[in-house]
């Protein structure tokens, strides 16, 4: 990419009250906490941590481009679920493959033991064109209107971005398993809440734990870092022959 790699965001809002309907300054102060996160303009980035050497941003500029917005009778939603992005039930994305696709919805389950999750992005390749993007609640969406402590500073869709960029959980979804990052640190499981400083894994070398990253599992104020290794993971899907080389 010459220059600076330009997204265009289409958020799809689905509601059953005129409550869930969040308002465009929601959803524009979701746009903001990206570029700032991703850009490494977040006020919070040079808070002093151990890592501050591995800091890493992306030359990525988010923009809202439209807003399409349906009322439904439907409450729950769950993970995978295609209706959620089926015309009928839900709303069908808008060009996925040059534009990144952002459900907002009220109620998110996991299909498979029904708990309540905050989001869930699509990894590049993994998917069919028409599923590809990422979902998040309307209540850990942006930093205004709806948008809930502990999960009121956009994070949620950093995190969530994050994985349509390719990125790992830091835990490698095993205990002390790898994110394929090499400046990461193993870490024995997600982290939530805000951990102590100084916790370290259990995992060869016991590790300063990296909590402060955006694939860890903490508050949205306990996250505000992507290490080097992971922008340079992201970077590269959108090079000429990368997985998202369209939206170069
Ligand atoms: N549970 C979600 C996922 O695995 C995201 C968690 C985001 N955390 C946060 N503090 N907003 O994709
Ligand atoms: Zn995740
Ligand atoms: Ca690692």
């Amino acid at each position: 990419v010459i220059g600076v790699l330009e997204i265009p965001v289409v958020f799809n809002v689905l509601y059953s009250t005129a409550a869930e309907n969040v308002s465009l300054a929601q959803l524009q102060s979701q746009i903001d906490v990206l570029n700032a996160d991703f850009q490494g303009k977040n006020s919070d980035y040079n808070s002093s941590n151990p890592y501050n050497n591995v800091r890493g941003a992306l030359n990525v500029k988010f923009y809202l481009d439209q807003v399409i917005r349906k009322a439904t009778t439907r409450t729950v939603w769950y993970s995978e679920d295609e209706f959620m992005k089926d015309a009928t039930t839900g709303i069908a994305a808008t060009s996925p493959t040059t534009k990144l696709n952002y459900w907002v919805v009220s109620n998110l389950r996991s299909k498979s033991n029904n708990s309540q999750l905050l989001g869930y992005g699509k990894f590049p390749g993994t998917t069919t064109a028409a599923l590809d993007g990422i979902v998040c609640g309307n209540y850990c969406t942006g930093t205004t209107g709806l948008a809930a402590a502990p999960y009121n500073l956009g994070r949620t869709a950093t995190h969530e971005v994050g994985h349509w960029m390719n990125l790992r959980h830091i835990w490698g979804d095993a205990n002390c398993g790898s994110d394929l990052v090499t400046d990461t640190p193993s870490h024995d499981s997600p982290n939530y809440g805000l951990p102590a400083a100084g916790l370290r894994s259990t995992c060869s070398g016991t590790p300063l734990e990296m909590y402060i990253n955006y694939m860890d599992y903490t508050d949205d104020k306990g996250m505000y870092m992507f290490s080097s290794g992971q922008a340079s993971r992201m970077a590269a899907i959108f090079s000429s022959s990368g997985s998202r080389a369209s939206f170069r």
